[in-house]
């Protein structure tokens, strides 16, 4: 009669701690809404992002430099427009206002790194997904016609 006492209250113990346990939602469906609501969009939160690849964070000056941007579109027109229309999305989007969504050092990995940057960056990702994987092609320029191209673009508004 005793053990028969003890193992009944032990039962009742067990049954009381998985009751405690088990009430609200599960822990793999708070896991779910905690990482939904920490997976911003990472389009509308370009500012926090310059890209991975050889440019690190920079500002560009205020005034536009003319010299560049006549450098920049020569090497637009010959590497770039068998992709790119300035003003209309083609085999890749258009670059036009493109300063107004994406930072400069992103803009510079992008044309220096695509490869890299469509497996690292939250935004280059997106977007080859957007153009349904076919990846932009490097066109292995230097760091200066990148800075040229990126000038050019700073005058499509
Ligand atoms: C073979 C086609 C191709 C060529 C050539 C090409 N691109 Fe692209 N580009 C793409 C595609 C496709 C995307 C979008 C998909 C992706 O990110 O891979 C893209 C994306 C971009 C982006 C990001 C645009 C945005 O809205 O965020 C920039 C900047 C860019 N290209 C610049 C250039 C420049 C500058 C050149 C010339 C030096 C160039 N591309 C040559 C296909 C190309």
């Amino acid at each position: 009669m005793k053990t028969l006492d003890r193992y009944f209250v032990a039962a009742a113990f067990i049954v009381l701690l998985s009751a405690c346990g088990g009430g609200g939602k599960s822990r793999i469906e708070q896991i779910k809404e905690q990482s939904k609501m920490e997976v911003a969009d990472p389009y509308e939160n370009w500012k926090q992002f310059h890209g991975v690849g050889p440019v690190e964070k920079f500002s560009l000056p205020a005034d536009i430099d003319q010299q560049l941007v006549t450098n920049g579109r020569e090497i637009f027109e010959s590497k770039c427009t068998a992709c790119h229309k300035v003003e209309k999305k083609f085999i890749g989007p258009a670059p036009k206002g493109i300063l107004s969504r994406r930072n400069p050092a992103w803009v510079m990995n992008m044309i220096l790194a695509p490869d890299k940057m469509v497996k690292e960056d939250p935004i280059a990702k997106k977007l080859l997904q957007e153009f349904n994987g076919s990846p932009m092609a490097n066109q292995n320029l230097t760091e200066d016609e990148a800075r040229a191209v990126l000038e050019y673009f700073r005058t499509l508004n």
